[in-house]
């Protein structure tokens, strides 16, 4: 047997009786809008059998449709007939019923369930299908590995969380369609059979038949597109947009997603941030039952990176970063100043009333970031109760680099101190990893349940290597005004118009303002590298489009997944998505990725090369 869970021979094969048609049967009501407020009416309701059970000859079904649970009795003395066909309902069997809503006895009565106060007399049952039984319970809780409930996605999208959360969906697609329409914007398509839109990602490309040898790429966004709609004149524009991202699969990510996709003309960065915040506002409050404290706090990148170490803090966390690389400069702890001295940084994240951490809790962080986050160590101090420095790197230490420490970090009987040295990315990156881990294992949550936050002032370009330019999040990103002339002399310090919204520690989506001036956008590309050969081939219709007369403009895209994913509570995007992909990029429903006929490959003139062993 494979982890597929029981097969479905193994659980029973579909039961062969006699199946009805609907009868000219009309449903009433939803399973869970049937209650004490239609006691004495009849209704018709329809569902799935979630269980089933007989009591002394009396069947109790307990019936199930995504409004909720309802209970249905089939009476021996009612009418024999019915009760006859309900003695042969299964679980997941599909049937609509006719009864009388009746008040259920005192000792019956469910506190559980919103119906729990009624159920329904049934006088008429029709069994529309039978069903193999369920892989697993149709519960809050599966209880069975991922994996199974992938591939049996059916029967997991019966189960009430992944009902809520995309009812959730649909209801937030509404608010923003509404909020944004209300705002003037305009609801545009765009194709999916695109050219490469760069977003940093790899693209999924698609053969052409008609042009042998050529390929569409699937829009990473629609970026470059909703740019030409502000240069046509649309001024304001969204979608609910697919993209795909050909990257690596992680609990927030997917190969293919969902912006909600915005641009507006003739803006700057507050007039943008003023209508995500509105939008962002409605999404949670009408679509997720939440409200977020408003004005939306902004914080430069340099501080989220100084205090957090990421550019998505959750400022509820109350541990921040110290850094510490000018005093290991001098310092005679090779570890440290060797790191400093090839470019790196050194950063401390003190976590005061420690003392809960064990050695071995110690010790566990210390291989858990050098496996998982690729640590080179994990340096720790702990002040014991009477003042006294326990640490392995102690003894490295000056007198004047322990007092300059303490002064740093503020640590007292009961502090532990961890510090990373390391490239400022990986120091930041491991150091800001633990901070949230610690933070929520020893409860230093502020307890606001909500905290929205802009970052802003993020730099346009990151140099990983001297000299080696790249673009932090996309190319078309506009410089701000005031750092235009850092262009031509110190690029590395030139800001960008672009802007973050977070939310809890999740980027929920990001925008800027764009170059609209050609010469601007060429200086750009050509410090990023391109020749200009491969600007005309790669975004010649983006230039020519803004030598056409192009307005000022700049937008955001939301990712939507991501929001229904932080206002639902799940874990993964997987939960919020109906019909996600595994972290290897497969649809274990549908078995997808899969081989194609050769026929098909002939006609688009494609040959698989298989890798021969030992290559
Ligand atoms: P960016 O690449 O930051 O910006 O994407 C915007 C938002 O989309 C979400 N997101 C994802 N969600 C799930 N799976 C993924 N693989 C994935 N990748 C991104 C994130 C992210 O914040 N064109 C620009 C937007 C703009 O400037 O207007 C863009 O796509 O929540
Ligand atoms: P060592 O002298 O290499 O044994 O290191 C002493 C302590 O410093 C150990 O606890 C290591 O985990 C830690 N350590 C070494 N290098 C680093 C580094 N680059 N960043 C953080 N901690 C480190």
């Amino acid at each position: 047997m494979t982890d597929d869970g029981p097969s479905t021979s193994a659980r029973g094969a579909r039961q062969e009786i006699r199946l009805d048609g609907m009868g000219g049967l009309r449903r009433t009501h939803g399973c869970g809008e049937v209650g004490t407020g239609l006691v004495d009416q009849e209704v018709v309701v329809a569902g799935w059998v979630h269980g089933h059970r007989d009591h002394g000859g009396v069947i109790f079904a307990d019936l199930r449709d995504r409004t909720g649970l309802l209970q249905v009795v089939f009476r021996p003395d009612a009418s024999p007939e019915v009760h006859q066909r309900a003695d042969e309902l299964r679980t997941e069997f599909v049937i609509i019923a006719r009864g009388r809503v009746m008040r259920r006895e005192e000792g019956n009565v469910n506190p559980e369930l919103p119906t729990g106060e009624v159920e329904v007399e049934a006088s008429e049952l029709r069994v529309l299908n039978s069903a193999v039984p369920p892989p697993f319970p149709i519960e809050e809780e599966a209880g069975v590995d991922e994996s199974i409930r992938l591939r049996h996605r059916i029967h997991d999208l019966r189960r009430p969380p992944l009902q809520r959360t995309l009812e959730m969906r649909s209801r937030l697609a509404q608010v923003f369609r509404r909020s944004l329409c209300e705002l003037g914007f305009l609801e545009i398509e765009t194709p999916i059979l695109a050219k490469a839109t760069p977003e940093g990602a790899r693209d999924f490309l698609v053969p052409s038949r008609l042009q042998p040898g050529e390929f569409y790429a699937l829009p990473q966004s629609p970026q470059i597109m909703k740019q030409l709609f502000m240069i046509s004149g649309f001024d304001r524009y969204f979608q609910i947009a697919r993209c795909f991202r050909d990257e690596d699969q992680r609990a927030d990510r997917q190969l293919e997603f969902t912006q909600v996709d915005l641009e507006m003309s003739f803006v700057g960065v507050d007039d943008v941030l003023e209508v995500l915040e509105e939008v962002t506002w409605q999404a949670c409050k009408e679509g997720g039952g939440v409200e977020l404290p408003r004005p939306f706090p902004r914080m430069g990148y340099a501080e989220a990176m100084a205090r957090y170490g990421v550019d998505r803090p959750d400022t509820r966390i109350q541990l921040e970063l110290i850094e510490l690389t000018e005093l290991f400069r001098t310092s005679e702890f090779r570890a440290f100043r060797g790191v400093v001295d090839g470019g790196g940084i050194v950063k401390c994240l003190p976590v005061h009333d420690a003392d809960e951490l064990s050695r071995g809790d110690i010790d566990r962080l210390e291989s858990f970031v050098k496996k998982e986050l690729g640590a080179r160590g994990l340096a720790w101090i702990r002040v014991t109760g009477d003042g006294t420095w326990q640490s392995p790197i102690v003894k490295f230490l000056s007198d004047a680099e322990r007092e300059a420490i303490q002064a740093a970090s503020e640590a007292r009987p009961g502090s532990l101190l961890f510090f990373q040295a390391d490239s400022a990315a990986r120091a930041n990156a491991i150091l800001a990893r633990l901070r949230v881990d610690l933070g929520q294992r020893l409860g230093r949550m502020d307890g606001r349940p909500w905290d929205p936050l802009f970052v802003v002032d993020f730099p346009l370009f990151l140099s990983e290597e001297p000299g080696e330019l790249t673009y932090m999040h996309m190319p078309f990103v506009a410089p701000m005004d005031e750092d235009l002339p850092l262009l031509d002399s110190e690029p590395e310090r030139v800001r960008a118009t672009h802007y973050d919204v977070v939310l809890n520690g999740v980027e929920l989506g990001s925008g800027s303002l764009r170059n609209h001036r050609a010469e601007v956008q060429r200086r750009i590309l050509d410090l990023l590298g391109y020749s200009k050969e491969e600007m005309e081939a790669r975004f010649g219709f983006l230039l020519n489009a803004l030598d056409a007369g192009a307005p000022p403009h700049g937008g955001f895209a939301f990712g939507y997944d991501r929001l229904v994913m932080v206002l639902s509570g799940a874990e993964s995007l997987r939960d919020v998505v109906a019909f996600p992909k595994t972290q290897r990029g497969q649809d274990l429903l549908m078995d997808a990725p899969s081989p194609i006929d050769r026929d098909q490959l002939e006609e688009l003139r494609l040959r698989i090369v298989r890798e021969r062993k030992g290559q």
